[in-house]
């Protein structure tokens, strides 16, 4: 018999046929779509620095959730920008603070939709820093305490998922403990594990208005550089602290830490798809570098394709609302 040539093209002929043995599906459930809480009454305002993202007052955001919610996108993230700011963070705790209440009013409406809330200090102290100052350094176990009455706070309110991103030692743990000891059993936690001090917070610290007064965030997020195997440790050590969720942040320079993390690991895996990777596409696009729905989409294949079951990004609503997946 002749040798037939190998057609692997056979394969890639029609859409039909290219979604049929593609194996790497986007799904509306795979999304988390975050949200900027601000003060006020009536506010919908444009954030400058993250093309088509809005600060919300807590009264216009239940409205956003719903919208979010109908489209099948299954979680928001909420990200709150307080009243005032102190040494200690005051504010993040605050029964009756930014998230605490956006929290409420969007339970009260679309009870359904599960509420994730960022745990950290930066939008809260003077200093912009993810823990409080003490000597000029961070201190990470008072840090903790604060952190654990924040998620408990935010539990009080009706959160499902909290989401420590402050990168602190044994903050899982501690947090884990407070939510017990208060009844929220039920509250799921989903630690930043591996977080990076990364170029691409940059919209993000505007829009929530968190950068550091000083200094950085180097002594506490994860070293660009450094191995996957403090990666694997961080990850590790959350879920031994109880994570239930663990993610990697940012996604598209961590790629590689995503697929060992998957491999490794048998909690889900959530992936950030942060504002400056967000703004990259929007940016570029803009000034016709490439088009704009084709670029997103190899990106979000390329987190999914890695290994993450959860993708947190800005584009969630777009691409649902749009039907592109
Ligand atoms: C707060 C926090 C940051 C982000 C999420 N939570 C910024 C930072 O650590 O400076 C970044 C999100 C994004 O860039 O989209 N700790
Ligand atoms: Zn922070």
């Amino acid at each position: 018999m002749q040798n037939l040539p190998v057609r692997i093209r056979r394969l890639r002929k029609s859409d039909s046929m290219r979604r049929l043995v593609r194996g790497v599906n986007l799904s509306a459930d795979n999304l988390v779509y975050p949200l900027f809480v601000c003060p006020g009454k009536g506010i919908k305002k444009p954030i400058q620095s993250m093309t088509d993202c809005f600060h919300f007052s807590p009264d216009k955001i239940a409205d956003e959730a719903k919208e979010i919610f109908n489209l099948g996108i299954p979680a928001v993230l909420l990200f709150g920008l307080p009243e005032k700011k102190d040494s200690k963070g005051s504010d993040a705790f605050n029964d009756n603070g930014i998230v605490q209440q956006a929290v409420k009013n969007i339970k009260k409406v679309v009870p359904d939709l599960l509420v994730i809330t960022d745990v950290c200090l930066c939008a809260y102290t003077d200093t912009g820093h993810c823990g409080i100052i003490k000597d000029k350094k961070v201190d990470n176990d008072a840090t903790c305490e604060i952190l654990a009455k924040v998620a408990v706070s935010h539990a009080k309110a009706g959160a499902d998922i909290i989401a420590p991103s402050d990168m602190m030692d044994g903050r899982v743990g501690i947090i884990r403990k407070a939510l017990d000891e208060n009844g929220f059993i039920d509250t799921a936690i989903m630690s930043y594990s591996a977080k990076y001090a990364s170029a691409f917070y940059g919209p993000f610290r505007d829009a929530a208005d968190s950068a550091p007064a000083f200094g950085d965030r180097k002594t506490y997020q994860m070293d660009i550089a450094a191995s996957a195997k403090q990666a694997m440790r961080e990850i590790e050590l959350d879920i031994k602290e109880g994570a239930d969720i663990v993610m990697i942040k940012p996604a598209l320079c961590f790629l590689d830490i995503i697929f060992q993390a998957k491999q490794r690991f048998d909690v889900p895996i959530a992936a950030f798809n942060v504002s400056g990777e967000y703004m990259m596409i929007n940016s570029a696009s803009r000034q016709g570098v490439f088009d704009k729905k084709s670029a997103m989409m190899e990106t979000l294949y390329a987190i999914k394709r890695a290994g993450a079951d959860i993708i947190i990004t800005y584009f969630a609503k777009e691409i649902v609302k749009n039907k592109i997946i």
